[in-house]
């Protein structure tokens, strides 16, 4: 998704009933998951990221005390900052992506849509302005 803006990302709500959240595949989230992930114990001076994709779409939670995500299409950028556990940024293909600020317990949680693929990653930021032209 060459053409893919950072509008295109939004933040899903999730129904909360008490203290507990369900994710249904398909009805709560427009994709198949096909991988989950998570990142925690990470410093608080770490940026983790740092890279888009070419395909691949995820729900980004950020959980427990939560982190920043800054995202970025090569010509907008937002910064968002995912704290509330029943919300989740889906960040669509083509959408450049660093997270940071994260505190001792923070968990941030993927939902993915394809199993890991190193060639679906741009790493080199020209890279990937020059994937957006
Ligand atoms: P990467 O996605 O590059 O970084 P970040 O967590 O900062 O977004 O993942 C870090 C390393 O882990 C990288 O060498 C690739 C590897 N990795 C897998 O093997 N499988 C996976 O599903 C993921 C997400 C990463």
């Amino acid at each position: 998704m060459k053409n893919s803006t950072v509008f295109d990302c939004k933040i899903i709500e999730f129904n909360k009933q008490s203290n507990n959240i369900t994710i249904e595949n398909k009805m709560d989230i427009p994709f198949d998951v096909k991988r989950i992930y998570y990142l925690f114990d990470v410093k608080n001076s770490s940026i983790r990221g740092e890279h888009a994709h070419k395909d691949l779409f995820q729900v980004i939670f950020g959980l427990n005390q939560g982190l920043k995500i800054k995202i970025d299409d090569g010509q907008n950028k937002k910064i968002i900052n995912l704290n509330n556990s029943n919300q989740g940024l889906l960040i669509v293909p083509g959408i450049w992506r660093s997270l940071t600020e994260f505190f001792p317990e923070s968990i941030c949680l993927v939902l993915a849509s394809e199993l890991y693929s190193e060639e679906d990653y741009i790493r080199d930021y020209n890279e990937f302005l020059n994937f957006k032209k």
